[in-house]
């Protein structure tokens, strides 16, 4: 059987609201495409927790600054397709950009506050007040029971998160774990456009965060220290941040406190940007 693909709103409308009056749970998986394992792990997550899984593929234009990548993002919908034809997913939602703005980018915007100008939102402004309107938007036209995100990006999570309690969008929120590469490169749509030598500089991201984490007994100070001596060792790694956050505030962390903390970071390796981030648990290193 092949899979749905549904161009217009008032289609995937009919979709969602036929499931729920049949006492379906419906999921909705948000992407911009070019589907890797990460993307596909939501799609199993969303398997275990709906009856109905829909996957949402959309380059959301409101999310790209006008010096960024629009372009070059990778569109791969027949790819997509097949990827998820096994994995029991009910329909994938394609829309054009007319179909989702239909009055161009002038149109309602969600503010992400303070934080959404921090890290991702720093390098690139007005980046999370495009997610969470295309976000909120998407919730609105599917009206799922819940909603799925990666860990992989931390901010977004905690963006979306914060927005679907401060707005009340009646929704779950199920977040997933980041998946790697077993060198452990975070799957990214954006790693098909790394060198084989970028790909092996790449990798000091996540070799940074174990540094983080093994040193988290020692302090903050121990941790920024680990993660940027393994940073800095490699040339083609140009570091936009490397930061310590609370988990509760996404606002970095001094070195007093305890307990769970997230270390983020970001780069540019060659002409590719990357992100990555880890849990830790840090010890403070004031007695
Ligand atoms: P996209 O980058 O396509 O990612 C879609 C979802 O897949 C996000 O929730 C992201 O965190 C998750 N994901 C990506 N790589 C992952 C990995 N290695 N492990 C686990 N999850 C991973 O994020 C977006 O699209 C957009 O901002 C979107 C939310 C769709 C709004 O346009």
């Amino acid at each position: 059987m092949s899979i749905a693909v549904i161009e217009t709103i008032a289609e995937l409308r009919t979709v969602t609201a036929d499931a729920r009056s049949a006492a379906r749970r419906v999921a909705l998986v948000p992407t911009m495409g070019a589907l890797h394992d990460g993307h596909l792990a939501l799609v199993r997550r969303a398997r275990e927790v709906a009856d109905v899984v829909i996957v949402s593929i959309f380059v959301n234009p409101l999310q790209f600054g006008p010096s960024e990548d629009l372009d070059r993002y990778p569109r791969t919908l027949p790819d997509d397709l097949a990827r998820l034809e096994d994995l029991g997913v009910e329909a994938v939602f394609a829309p054009s950009a007319l179909e989702i703005y239909p009055d161009g980018p002038a149109g309602t915007r969600v503010s992400a506050g303070p934080v959404g100008a921090l890290f991702e939102g720093r390098s690139r402004p007005g980046h999370f007040d495009g997610v969470l309107t295309v976000v909120s938007k998407l919730l609105n036209i599917a009206q799922p029971h819940v909603v799925l995100f990666g860990q992989k990006d931390a901010q977004q999570v905690f963006l979306v998160s914060r927005m679907i309690a401060d707005l009340n969008f009646p929704v779950g929120v199920e977040v997933v774990p980041i998946v790697r590469e077993s060198d452990g490169l975070a799957l990214s749509s954006r790693n098909r456009f790394l060198d084989a030598r970028e790909k092996v500089a790449a990798l000091r991201l996540s070799v940074a965060l174990e540094a983080a984490e093994s040193s988290a007994d020692r302090g903050l100070d121990a941790v920024l220290a680990a993660a940027q001596s393994v940073l800095m060792g490699e040339s083609l790694v140009e570091l936009d941040y490397l930061s310590v956050v609370h988990p509760a505030t996404f606002l970095p962390v001094d070195d007093t406190h305890q307990g769970r903390a997230l270390v983020l970071v970001a780069a540019r390796v060659g002409t590719t940007r990357l992100i990555d981030n880890m849990l830790i648990f840090l010890q403070s290193n004031r007695s």
